[in-house]
């Protein structure tokens, strides 16, 4: 390699490590409107939060807060694809988000297994969203809000 080219390399790694950390930044500059919890039981507020926070780019229909690289041509389809099967597989619409609209119990349990499993957020949204995993007491929160709605059902059957 002539001593050009190896220079041409170094500055092609250099700005490919300079995005790798400037994307992922860029996102902590991202404002989110949250909806406010008119309705469902106590527990359920703080659970919101977490899921208009961290779960609401893929699986809710008009919420996503699109990053400033999703015109890039891997990004934008990769992010399609995530929101698009994300919500075939399980919608946090604003009804749902708002408490208005309760979950099934089928739904329940669906969130309790990826909530249990670290399973959600996926991985690659992580590698962008430093911030977006579940810390332990987000689980607690939203473990929490699974039993209140399980014994609510209960003592109302
Ligand atoms: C990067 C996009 C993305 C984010 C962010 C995301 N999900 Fe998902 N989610 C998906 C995709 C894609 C699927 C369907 C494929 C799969 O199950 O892995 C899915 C599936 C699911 C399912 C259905 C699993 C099943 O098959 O029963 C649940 C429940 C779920 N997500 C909950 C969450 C929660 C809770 C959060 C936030 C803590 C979250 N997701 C954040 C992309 C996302």
């Amino acid at each position: 390699m002539s001593k050009k080219a190896k220079l041409s390399a170094l500055i092609l790694v250099g700005l490919f490590l300079v995005m790798l950390v400037a994307l992922p930044i860029s996102n902590f500059f991202l404002a989110r409107d949250l909806l406010p919890v008119t309705d469902g039981i106590a527990e359920f507020k703080p659970v919101s939060l977490i899921l208009q926070n961290k779960c609401a780019d893929c699986h809710s229909p008009d919420m996503t807060v699109y990053p400033l690289y999703t015109k890039l041509p891997i990004a934008s389809q990769l992010i399609a694809k995530d929101r698009e099967e994300a919500q075939q597989n399980m919608l946090f619409n604003r009804e749902r988000l708002s408490g208005k609209q309760p979950f099934s119990k089928l739904d329940l349990a669906r969130i309790q297994n990826v909530v249990e499993n670290n399973e959600m957020p996926p991985v690659q949204y992580k590698l962008m969203h430093w911030n977006a995993g579940l810390t332990k007491a987000d689980k607690e929160t939203i473990i929490e809000w699974l039993q209140a709605e399980a014994a609510q059902s209960k003592s109302s059957q």
